[in-house]
């Protein structure tokens, strides 16, 4: 255990939300770990025609406003995704809004996109010196009579400044926002994003021309869903799509007196339901969309089963309030061990193994 491990389980003896705040502190005065181990090359991969070293990555919600996406990639993690950022910032739902599941090793939380708003989003990466790729993940404010119109806003705003976006239409504590899931809703969101990117294209940014663009989905998905958001993402020429956001469901097995707060559900407890979730995008996957695996990720092997299941990379965020940010190593680690155990060369040959 690093010094880092004991200093993030020190801070549970403070609240959560005061301790996240210390945390983003510390790393923006330079007191974060840093992985000085030379990246193993099994982990190396290509996400939509971007190269990250490795393919453990920081799921949104930890970094809301791109303060430290740099200090979180010198901890360890192959790529970091910023936000959810709306065009203006708001303040989000009232505390307490994030609750430890101590019992559990989950997390619930009812944040509701509380963010600082595109412009304070875009001033720190245009300040950023981030060695790797790091993602802006958009959303829509909560008062907005125009939601979709709010992702375009965030697109055209941070193209060339991110490596790449996610749209985030999963977050539960937005009322309304995962309903932009159903097909029509769906098809006018991602045609306007689509005709967007069309235009932003031309400009070529950073003499780049095109940024990767994934949807970000809720683990909630009724049956057919999964098939029409696979068919509508690749009409619209998206890239891929991460599974998954937070549950709203909540599993018999919880014991933590927090069960029954309102918000979503992440780390271990929500592991299972979102693999199984993951699996059935890749079946329904027909058309070589990249597939990112999210949720519940607590070492190596929750990392492996996410590539099995069908996940090109993954993301992890609530394992490491338990575990500190020394879990990055320790899941890179553990995932190269395995992948060798198996027989498999490099990560992208173990994906969708079964
Ligand atoms: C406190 C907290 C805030 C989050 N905020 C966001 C967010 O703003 N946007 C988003 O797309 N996902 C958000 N998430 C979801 C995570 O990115 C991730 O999809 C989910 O927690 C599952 O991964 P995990 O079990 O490793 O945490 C948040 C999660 C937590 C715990």
């Amino acid at each position: 255990m690093t010094i880092h491990d004991l200093a993030a389980r020190g801070l549970h003896l403070l609240d959560p939300e005061d301790a996240h705040g210390v945390t983003i502190a510390g790393l923006k005065a330079g007191l974060g770990p840093v992985d000085h181990a030379v990246e193993d090359a099994i982990l190396r991969t290509r996400l939509a025609g971007m190269t990250v070293t490795n393919c453990v990555g920081l799921a949104a919600g930890f970094d809301k406003n791109a303060e430290v996406p740099g200090p979180m990639l010198h901890a360890g993690f192959g790529f970091v995704e910023c936000g959810t950022v709306t065009p203006l910032p708001q303040a989000g739902n009232p505390r307490p809004r994030l609750f430890r599941l101590g019992e559990d090793r989950g997390v619930i939380n009812r944040m509701g996109f509380n963010n600082a708003g595109l412009d304070a989003f875009a001033a720190n990466l245009r300040r950023r010196r981030a060695p790797g790729p790091v993602g802006a993940n958009i959303g829509a404010n909560k008062e907005s009579a125009d939601r979709i119109g709010d992702y375009v806003t965030g697109l055209k705003r941070l193209w060339g400044l991110s490596d790449y976006f996610t749209v985030n239409i999963s977050s539960p504590n937005t009322p309304g926002l995962r309903a932009l899931q159903t097909k029509a809703a769906l098809e006018e969101l991602l045609g306007r994003l689509a005709e967007a990117r069309r235009d932003l294209r031309q400009i070529g940014a950073d003499n780049r021309f095109d940024y990767p663009v994934f949807l970000k989905v809720a683990p909630d998905l009724a049956d057919g869903e999964v098939e029409t958001i696979v068919e509508t993402v690749a009409a619209f020429g998206l890239d891929g799509i991460i599974v998954s956001n937070t549950t709203i469901s909540r599993p018999e097995s919880l014991q933590s007196s927090h069960r029954a707060e309102a918000g979503g559900l992440s780390g271990p407890p929500l592991m299972d339901l979102s693999t199984q979730v993951l699996r059935r995008f890749h079946q329904a996957n027909d058309r070589d969309l990249v597939l990112i695996g999210a949720g519940g990720i607590a070492s190596g092997a929750d990392a492996l089963a996410k590539i099995r299941a069908g996940a090109r990379a993954v993301q992890l965020y609530s394992a490491m309030v338990f575990e500190g940010p020394g879990l990055i190593a320790r899941v890179k680690r553990d995932l190269a061990d395995r992948l060798r155990a198996e027989g498999f060369a490099t990560v992208d040959a173990a994906v969708g193994t079964g």
